[in-house]
């Protein structure tokens, strides 16, 4: 059974009340799962998050990241030891909590030193500082060195309708799935949210088609589909009402024959970058 999570990526864009809303609205309907990172919003979220959960820390599974330490401009990715325990430090500070349920590693490359990484996560995990081990990633060729480490407890990656690539992965580790709406591509809003890029490997125009024949209602399907791959799926909401929409699809039963048609006809591009 797939567990509906809380992304908060995108929970400070209408302003800190609306993000402690949309955290309490989570918490009520049952949410245990949520998901957070340092670098969004600057920080700002974690703190948003460590003062609004109180005691209700306790009952809920708390999942961060880290590795892109912030700069004046923006940020840049850095997986050195001694920079990974001043970022754990910080989210368990601004959390306001003494361990974390789940921390990623928040990217990596080839060219980073990822055994010193794994090396430095299982001794956090030994100390108690967190529960589970995860790496967030789209790179196949990093993905298959963490999970041959043994290491690795959990695996973030987007996975939607609308990118399936994961289906290719052969790894055998819980999988949080992120981007299941496809950044809101697969709501009632759809199409009117396309921009002239399209979106991953779908161009603007064939994506257009694609979604006039959605089975309705769409985000029920694109959450079912997410639930049959992931352990746990992780939509993002910037408002109260987005994420009561999702928790309500979420909870929707959808016709199973029609999604097979749909998953059926729907492609599964294949990775192309950072195969090997
Ligand atoms: N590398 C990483 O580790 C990484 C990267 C990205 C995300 N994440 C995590 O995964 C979570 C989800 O990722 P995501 O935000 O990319 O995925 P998503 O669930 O596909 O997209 C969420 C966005 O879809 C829109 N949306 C949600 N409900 C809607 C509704 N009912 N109607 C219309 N639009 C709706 C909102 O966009 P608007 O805000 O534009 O309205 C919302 O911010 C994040 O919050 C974060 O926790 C991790």
């Amino acid at each position: 059974m797939s567990e509906l999570g809380l992304g908060t990526m995108t929970i400070l864009k209408h302003g800190e009340n609306e993000a402690r809303n949309i955290l309490e609205t989570a918490i009520q309907s049952g949410i245990r799962h949520i998901d957070t990172a340092d670098v969004y919003a600057r920080h700002e979220v974690e703190r948003v998050i460590g003062e609004t959960l109180g005691q209700e820390r306790k009952n809920l599974f708390l999942a961060s990241k880290g590795g892109n330490e912030l700069t004046e401009d923006g940020m840049r990715w850095n997986p050195i030891p001694s920079y990974l325990d001043a970022a754990l430090e910080g989210s368990l500070e601004r959390l306001q909590t003494d361990y974390l349920d789940l921390y990623y590693i928040h990217g990596g490359t080839l060219e980073d030193d990822l055994d010193a990484t794994i090396e430095w996560a299982k001794k956090q995990k030994r100390d108690g500082l967190i529960r589970r081990i995860g790496l967030s990633s789209i790179r196949p060729n990093v993905i298959k060195h963490w999970a041959a480490s043994g290491a690795l407890d959990v695996l973030m990656t987007p996975y939607s309708l609308l990118d399936r690539r994961p289906e290719t992965l052969d790894v055998s580790i819980p999988i949080v799935g992120r981007g299941a709406l496809a950044k809101g591509l697969l709501t009632d809003e759809g199409a009117t949210r396309l921009g002239d890029k399209g979106f991953e490997a779908w161009r603007k125009e064939e994506l257009a088609s694609e979604l006039s024949m959605m089975p309705e209602p769409v985000q029920a399907y694109a959450l079912e589909a997410a639930k049959r791959f992931c352990d746990v799926v992780l939509p993002g909401a910037s408002s109260v009402k987005q994420l009561n929409e999702t928790i309500h699809a979420f909870e929707t039963e959808v016709d199973e024959e029609v999604l097979d048609r749909l998953l059926a006809r729907l492609p599964i591009h294949p990775y192309t970058k950072h195969v090997t």
